[in-house]
């Protein structure tokens, strides 16, 4: 198979842990024999500082020309304690998702067993936990109507959803569901919420479509309980685009650490494969970041973009088997991991390179 991948590593970390995603599709492409040819663009800060944009033309263009993105991390410190910044570096994330109609973002918790112990959840609630999250990413409070009134004194953010939009990403997730254990939890705020109203109301229509799945509500406030308290009720999440980076940010503890969720943003073009953890500019450079997220995004991205589901399993049971080894990065390691098995960005690559 022949695939353009566009490699867009952003910032802070994304440059270190993409380089090793990359690395590892190069050698699943000459260990099955397939020819992956790369481009790369810039996002975030590292594009403002070039030329003034946080989403260059230059880039837009690159990522609707290829059949895939891998995606790094986009963010700078300095913009986050100056709240009157024009230009942001998450602007290009946000533009990027609309241009290229991204609007589900699959974000699959699943804990490898060997990391029972990196989380700070007791391992008896998250043994065999695995859930799937489809949030919502084109719509919502991020990309409603916002401003100033009242001389700059009060500020406002409209939360806006269509039938619609609310209607592809439930099917999207009623499909996926089907394919699993056949149980859906769509999550909103309906008892105050206009948006979650319409929300649920659409849920339950769509629902009539698939009489196999059994399909249950939850307020977000009830669900961010019992995700902590019992994470193993859950198969398919499907919620709104605020909602679902609140709630994610908060399973990631059922994975053992942020630094392993790889997540696939799909619409109508190009999919986006990115690690859910962000630039991390207080580990940049240090050659200690986890690129393990950044793999599995890759294994993601050769299963939902290309269809290879052989080329995506054998990178997952790479990096079942360098944890298997005792292998961890910072992150990830436990005071019982020997010294010598916590491993830098590079070092902890080249061994799910050996495996795969
Ligand atoms: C995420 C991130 C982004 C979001 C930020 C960087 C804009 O937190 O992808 O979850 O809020 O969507
Ligand atoms: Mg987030």
């Amino acid at each position: 198979m022949k695939k353009n991948i566009l490699i867009v590593p952003g910032d802070g970390i994304g440059q270190e842990v993409t380089a090793v995603g990359k690395k590892v599709l190069d050698k699943v492409a000459e260990k099955f024999g397939h020819e992956f040819l790369y481009d790369e663009a810039l996002i975030g800060h590292v594009a403002i500082e070039a030329t003034g944009s946080p989403l260059p033309d230059e880039t837009l263009k690159k990522m609707k020309a290829s059949d895939a993105i891998l995606f790094g991390a986009v963010g700078h410190p300095k913009y986050d304690n100056d709240p009157t910044a024009k230009v942001r570096p998450e602007q290009g994330l946000l533009k990027m998702r609309k241009e290229l109609g991204l609007y589900a973002n699959l974000r699959p918790i699943k804990l490898f067993d060997e990391l029972l112990d990196a989380s700070s959840i007791k391992p008896e609630i998250l043994r065999g936990a695995d859930i799937l999250f489809f949030r919502e990413l084109t719509g919502d409070i991020y990309f409603g109507e916002k401003g100033r009134k009242n001389d700059g004194n009060t500020a406002y953010d409209i939360a806006e959803y269509s039938r619609f939009e609310v209607e592809r990403i439930a099917r999207k997730a009623f499909d996926a569901a089907r394919t699993r254990r056949k149980k859906l939890c769509s999550v909103d705020k309906a008892n105050v919420i206009e948006t979650s109203r319409l929300w649920r109301e659409v849920i339950q229509k769509i629902a009539l479509e698939y009489p196999d799945v059994e399909v249950e509500h939850q307020f977000v406030d009830a669900t961010a309980m019992l995700l902590i308290k019992d994470p193993r009720r859950f198969d398919v999440i499907v919620t709104a685009n605020l909602f679902g980076d609140i709630l994610t940010d908060e399973a990631s503890q059922i994975a053992g650490s942020m630094g392993m969720l790889a997540s696939a943003s799909i619409g109508d073009g190009t999919g986006v494969y990115e690690p859910i953890h962000g630039s991390a500019h207080d580990i940049t450079g240090k050659g200690v970041a986890n690129p393990l997220a950044s793999i599995l995004s890759a294994a993601l991205l050769l299963d939902i973009s290309f269809g290879l589901k052989k080329e995506s399993e054998t990178v997952i049971s790479a990096v079942d088997g360098v944890l298997k080894a005792g292998f961890r990065t910072r992150d990830i390691a436990s005071p019982q991991t020997p010294h010598d098995h916590v491993l830098g960005t590079d070092a902890i690559g080249q061994e799910v390179l050996k495996r795969v």
